[in-house]
């Protein structure tokens, strides 16, 4: 049988893994896709750099549309990340009838209707197993093996970079700074990366991960997004004290009135297994009313972790290509004229625990009046803890049960218009993944 030919955009990181594990592991792929499958076309900015690497084995542009239009070319990975020009080649592609390989998140969380409603007007697949942590093939665990499930709550540690800042920062003390340029020096940090570290790539992922569980379109300007750049190391130390990690996690959850997505740094108990993912890796929890809750867990970004999803994508779409578009699986896992539109919910009305740190001066009556203030706004105390810090001060940190994010908006308001209270109140959020 002939190859399936592939057109790659970008020979970065993640394009220079897929040549690497596609060439190496020809025979093995073959064997599986019933065919070969041959990167036949390659567009870059900088063919010099790319032919330095490759030789003549393969034809070399810096015109992405070499590749988009080229007729014979049956697939085309888009790996150049970013919006533009990706949106417009990608639709470009569809519109020549090609299929499309991307890892490209930003994309799909802010076009991902549009470039799925061309595809499946024009009858093509867009796979995406790569946009979603790295090498965990999530995306096809929640659309394929959990499709018997109604899907209650997903989360995880989906950002590869600031988790591998978040350790480093806790196991050797590393800063910040230094943390991040060894994960921009590794590959993993986006071109941006500030879509890391303020926790916009991981709401790219969350947004997407919403829609294969939930059945609802793709909304990313309704995710909430915290980042890690704010975080004092003093509570990454005392979250430590009290028996807990903190992680950038993506939150989304079904809940009677809508649905929560969210994503930002939180206190996991350190004897939860996400408490004990370290280094770039990424874990995902989903869990579904049959099934219960199910862990994924490996490297969630990097060359060839990353380029393991994008060939197992092209393998797919060399099986399923000759299939009735009818019958692939839907690219969000639901039937487009099934989706759903419960609605994202406001953080006002996320319902978590709390940890909430603040400076007061220490005196009588201080602690009461705390607790009363809480106790009018519905929020009950689960432990709190209170050190002297010196200067007649003291820092007093409260464990809350579960609240209301809008009540806990309030109540931090009141506190900090209150005159013994010294400091702004640091608040962030628990969960148990239980
Ligand atoms: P890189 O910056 O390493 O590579 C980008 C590639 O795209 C380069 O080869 C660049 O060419 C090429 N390129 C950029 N613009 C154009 C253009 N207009 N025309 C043709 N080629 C172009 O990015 P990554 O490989 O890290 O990321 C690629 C995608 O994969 C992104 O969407 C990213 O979010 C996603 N991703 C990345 C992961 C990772 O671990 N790095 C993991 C999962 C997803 P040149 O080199 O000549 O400039
Ligand atoms: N920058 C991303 C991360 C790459 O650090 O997780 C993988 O999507």
């Amino acid at each position: 049988m002939n190859p399936m030919k592939v057109g790659l955009l970008g020979l970065g990181v993640v394009g220079g893994g897929t040549w690497n594990v596609l060439s190496r592991n020809a025979e093995e792929i073959a064997r599986r896709a019933g065919r070969r499958i041959d990167i036949t076309r390659i567009a870059v900015r900088d063919v010099a750099k790319a032919r330095a690497r490759l030789g003549d084995a393969v034809a070399l542009s810096d015109q992405a549309t070499d590749v988009v239009r080229d007729p014979e070319v049956d697939i085309v990975v888009e790996l150049i990340g970013g919006i533009e020009p990706a949106r417009t080649l990608v639709l470009e592609a569809i519109s020549n009838g090609k299929h499309i390989v991307t890892a490209n998140k930003a994309l799909l969380a802010k076009h991902g209707n549009e470039i799925f409603a061309a595809a499946s007007a024009q009858g093509v697949m867009v796979a995406f197993e790569a946009a979603v942590a790295g090498g965990i093939p999530i995306i096809k665990a929640i659309r394929e093996g959990l499709t018997a499930n109604r899907i209650q709550w997903v989360a995880g540690i989906i950002n590869g970079t600031t988790n591998y800042i978040l350790s480093e920062m806790r196991s050797r003390g590393m800063s910040f700074g230094d943390a991040l340029a060894e994960a921009q020096r590794l590959g993993y940090a986006e071109a941006d990366p500030t879509f890391d570290v303020e926790g916009v790539d991981a709401a790219h992922k969350l947004t997407l991960l919403a829609s294969m569980a939930f059945g609802v379109p793709v909304q990313f300007s309704k995710a909430h997004i915290e980042g890690i750049s704010s975080l004092a190391s003093e509570d990454i130390a005392l979250a430590e004290r009290l028996g807990y990690r903190i992680k950038l996690l993506g939150i989304t959850k079904q809940r009677p009135d809508g649905i929560e997505l969210r994503v930002h740094p939180a206190l996991v108990p350190n004897d939860r297994l996400l408490a004990n993912v370290e280094g770039a890796m990424n874990a995902v929890m989903v869990s579904g009313d049959a099934v219960g809750p199910t862990l994924y867990y490996g490297q969630g970004a990097g060359e060839e972790p990353t380029a393991s999803a994008v060939v197992a994508d092209l393998v797919d779409v060399t099986r399923l290509h000759t299939a009735d578009p009818g019958n692939r699986v839907p690219h969000l896992g639901f039937q487009p004229d099934a989706m759903s539109d419960m609605p994202i919910l406001p953080i006002e009305q996320v319902i978590t625990s709390y940890y909430l740190r603040l400076s007061v001066d220490d005196q009588p009556g201080v602690l009461a009046d705390l607790a009363r203030l809480l106790a009018d706004l519905r929020i009950s105390i689960g432990s709190m803890i209170q050190e002297p810090s010196g200067d007649a001060a003291a820092d007093i940190i409260f464990i809350t049960h579960e609240a209301r994010e809008g009540d806990v908006d309030q109540a931090i308001a009141r506190i900090e218009s209150l005159a013994f209270v010294r400091s702004k109140v640091t608040r962030l959020r628990i969960e148990n993944l239980a």
